[in-house]
């Protein structure tokens, strides 16, 4: 992510600090984590670190401070950016990487101010002094030990009351701000979320085309995450789930170890990350090319449902119309085909097809791939109702189909299929647009994608 675009995001989370009487917030991004001895996963920085900074280092903490609204009393209480990051250091560059350093945080990343992490115990207290509020997350898994330190740090300031010390009365926890903020993309996240899309369309299309029966579970993978690198992705932004026949029925199957049986259906769920944004596609390809005519028939019902589903995408539509629209499709889908039996109202109502499509329909989309932001209204938890959508919102529409192998309810020919049919729709000021649409979808285009590669089969 481009530095400007951070600093966009800094300034509206400011002024909304601000208007709500000012305070300073603290956003950590962790170490690296060991995964065994002295090698460590991959780093990816924490989503709203990332989202406030654009700097990609581990071990690095921003400290925002927001004079209250019509208020500019002075260096310690005005605007201020600043961040505590890896000092610059040769040794330990040459064997793990670059570091910007303290000089870099300023000139490259915009800080007002940098320190070395390590004066940050030094640092903090003077940082804290005279804000009214404290925006941190308490409790986040691996923060602890900064936790107890930054409680202690507040609590050496409210002993100090006499020497007229004043510390924040109050913790807030920032996502109530800036995960409101994260929900309602910019310009600028929205052109990163369409790159993210193109080179997933192109890693969907590449499976499509590289498909053959007895190929391993695996080699699609790597040809999807393939596509990913090769464009300049981060990767996948979750775990790519490549599961061929039956193993399409366990919803986060991730082992991709399998072979691939002839007659069998590919479900891929593989989104590209970029710039830290992720993309969340799935689509179903079958290994020899054609659709069987059971899956043929599920697949409608999925493809009628998602459709319907995205067509309720739109401002002031709320956010679970979606999923009532796409789960009434799914099931007048189902009680067609055969699958349920009885009325429309008796499944709406007692639930039966919960045993074939057993998640929900959409979630956000965004930096994380179940993004952050509130799926209700506010107020009384018995009065709350389904968030209206609004313009520069994005959420994936999802329905499937999931008949395990071993369920003799459902008729036999469905058994052991499981299809999902996943895009990323954004929120336009006039309805929606889907992002992802060009990876392959209707019957005829799935089965056209296929045939693409045959001639290099
Ligand atoms: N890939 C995770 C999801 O679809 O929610
Ligand atoms: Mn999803
Ligand atoms: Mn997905």
């Amino acid at each position: 992510m481009n530095p400007s675009m951070a600093a966009a995001h800094r300034k509206t989370f400011v002024a909304a600090m601000a208007a709500g009487g000012g305070g300073v917030a603290i956003f950590r991004t962790g170490p690296e984590k060991v995964r065994n001895r002295d090698v460590h996963f991959p780093f990816r920085p924490d989503s709203d670190f990332w989202y406030l900074t654009a700097f990609p280092e581990p071990d690095a903490v921003a400290v925002l401070i927001a004079a209250p609204d019509g208020e500019d009393n002075g260096a310690a209480s005005s605007d201020r950016f600043v961040l505590f990051v890896r000092p610059k250091d040769p040794e330990m560059e040459t064997w793990h990487g670059r570091r910007a350093g303290i000089d870099g945080a300023t000139a490259l990343y915009g800080a007002d101010e940098a320190h070395s992490i390590d004066d940050l115990d030094a640092e903090l207290p003077k940082l804290l002094r005279g804000a009214a509020r404290l925006f941190y997350r308490t409790g986040d898994a691996g923060s602890e030990d900064f936790d107890r330190k930054l409680l202690s740090s507040l609590q050496q300031m409210y002993a100090r009351t006499r020497d007229g010390v004043t510390g924040p009365a109050t913790i807030v926890e920032p996502g109530t701000l800036l995960h409101e903020q994260r929900l309602v993309k910019t310009a600028d996240e929205i052109a990163v979320l369409r790159r993210a899309s193109v080179i997933t369309v192109e890693g969907h299309r590449a499976v499509a085309a590289a498909l053959n029966p007895g190929m391993y579970e695996y080699e699609l993978e790597a040809t999807v995450n393939g596509v990913f690198r090769r464009r300049g992705g981060w990767g996948p932004g979750y775990p790519s789930i490549v599961a061929g026949g039956d193993n399409a029925t366990i919803l986060h199957y991730t082992e991709n170890d399998q072979p691939i049986a002839d007659g069998a259906l590919l479900l891929v769920d593989a989104g590209c990350e970029v710039d830290g944004y992720t993309a969340d596609v799935t689509r179903c390809y079958p290994a020899s090319g054609r659709f069987t005519d059971a899956q043929k028939a599920l697949y409608e019902v999925v493809l009628e449902a998602e459709l319907r589903g995205i067509g309720r995408v739109a401002p002031g539509n709320t956010f679970h119309s979606v999923h009532e629209e796409a789960r009434r499709a799914l099931i007048e889908g189902m009680l067609a085909i055969g699958l349920l039996t009885g009325s429309l109202d008796e499944v709406l109502e007692g639930g039966a097809d919960q045993r074939f499509f057993m998640h929900k329909t959409s979630h956000w989309l965004g930096i994380d791939v179940h993004d952050v932001g509130k799926y209700w209204t506010d107020g009384a938890e018995a009065d709350k109702t389904s968030r209206p959508l609004q313009a520069g919102m994005v959420l994936t529409v999802e329905p499937g189909l999931y008949i395990a192998a071993d369920d003799e309810t459902a008729p036999e020919e469905f058994r052991g299929i499981g299809i999902r049919i996943e895009d990323d729709v954004l929120v336009t000021a006039d309805g929606h647009e889907v992002l992802t649409g060009d990876a392959p979808k209707t019957i005829a285009d799935v089965e056209a994608a296929c045939a693409a590669g045959a001639g290099a089969r």
